[in-house]
């Protein structure tokens, strides 16, 4: 394969135009499907984070606008078939974990039977995959029974403050009661470690941090901090509201002694212990102490489009490949995917550039990349 076709916005390009300069345009290497998928950088992907939809039932202020998001076209939406499809020949090149993403992956109204396809997906060596969902609670209480006998291994749950007053101001709806009941169910339902997810905000949620760790040892679950990234789809992302991972230890240090564990290998959040454990937290640093060297993830946004980091501006297509089928005597959609999944992981670059004055926020928000 020598043009590899990416799209930015919603424009066929070929990547050396992209706005991912750097990218090479050379084509990736010919590896026959099964062989595991290593970047330019020697990085081996195990993780693949699939979007299911662009919607939610909130409107988190970093991630979408209140009004006037531009929705993915939903004839643009990837079937359960064509999510399988994509996900066995994934799993065949080596990644063992798939994790549901969205906007909101329970929104989607086959979630049940896209959960319980993915987990009867075996790797080369036989052993199953794992499927993980990130979600923001809110369906949980009615979906939960299904999404485990259906095979769900983790779920991370997202709760950025737990003041009714705030939610409502900071999701523009007033749903803090459900998602509390959504992670009551989490905690209630065998599936462990359970993780909560908190963009800390300068002056929205900043003061609660502790109270935040509190209520997750509670709910038996490991509380996760993240640095806010410029991935809101108003782009009104300012350095200034961010509340670094240094500030967050110091906020923590006041009520525990923080201690480092070591070993993290992948994991985006680095971890410390609390007053010599069993409790600890997660710091996820995306944009002061960016994990870029390890990173083994790929993403398949809810529309087909595979997607080599977060902030990358180039997107490697994969319905025309799904859509179109084998021309007469070509190679199998099965080959197709193989080589645009070859294709995403060679044109991978060392590390994002947010802290770059240059750097350019990529065209879609984070409901439609998939966090
Ligand atoms: N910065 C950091 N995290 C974000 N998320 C969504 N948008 C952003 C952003 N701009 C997180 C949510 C959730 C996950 C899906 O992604 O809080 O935990
Ligand atoms: Fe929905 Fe998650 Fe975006 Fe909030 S951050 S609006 S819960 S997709």
């Amino acid at each position: 394969m020598t043009a590899i076709p990416v799209t930015i916005g919603r424009r066929m390009l070929h990547p050396a135009a992209s706005a991912d300069r750097g990218a090479p345009a050379t084509a990736a290497p010919a590896v026959s499907m099964g062989a595991p998928l290593v970047d330019m950088h020697g990085r081996v992907h195990r993780d693949l984070r699939v979007s299911l939809t662009d919607r939610c039932s909130l409107r988190c202020t970093y991630c979408m606008p209140e009004q006037g998001n531009e929705w993915l076209a939903r004839t643009s939406i990837l079937t359960v078939d064509e999510i399988v499809r994509i996900a066995r020949v994934a799993a065949a090149d080596g990644i063992t974990t798939f994790r549901l993403t969205g906007g909101e992956p329970l929104l989607r109204t086959d979630i049940v039977e896209v959960v319980r396809r993915l987990a009867a997906i075996t790797g080369p060596d036989g052993a199953p995959v794992e499927v993980a969902m990130t979600t923001n609670g809110i369906r949980l209480p009615e979906l939960l029974p299904a999404l485990v006998d259906a095979g769900l291994h983790r779920l991370n749950i997202s709760i950025d403050t737990l003041r009714r007053d705030r939610f409502h101001v900071l999701t523009r709806r007033d749903r803090l009661d459900d998602v509390r009941a959504g992670i009551a169910a989490a905690q209630a339902s065998g599936l462990r470690p359970l993780k909560l997810n908190a963009v800390a905000m300068r002056n929205v949620n900043e003061d609660e941090l502790v109270e935040l760790v509190e209520f997750a040892i509670a709910h038996d679950a490991q509380m996760r901090f993240i640095e806010q990234m410029p991935l809101d789809a108003g782009h009104t992302w300012e350095r200034s509201r961010m509340v670094t991972q240094e500030e967050i230890l110091t906020a923590l240090s006041a009520r525990w002694t923080l201690t480092p564990v070591p070993g993290r290998g992948g994991a985006p959040a680095a971890r410390w212990v609390l007053d010599g454990g069993p409790h600890a937290v997660g710091v996820i640093a995306s944009v002061t102490a960016p994990f870029c060297g390890d990173c083994d993830r790929l993403r398949l946004t809810a529309d087909g489009q595979l997607r080599n980091c977060l902030f990358s501006s180039t997107e490697y297509d994969l319905l025309p490949i799904l859509r179109t089928g084998p021309s007469p005597g070509g190679e199998p959609v099965e080959t197709g995917i193989d080589g645009m999944l070859r294709s995403c992981v060679h044109g991978k670059l060392p590390g994002h550039a947010i802290n770059d004055p240059a750097f350019l926020q990529p065209a879609r928000g984070m409901n439609a990349i998939g966090g």
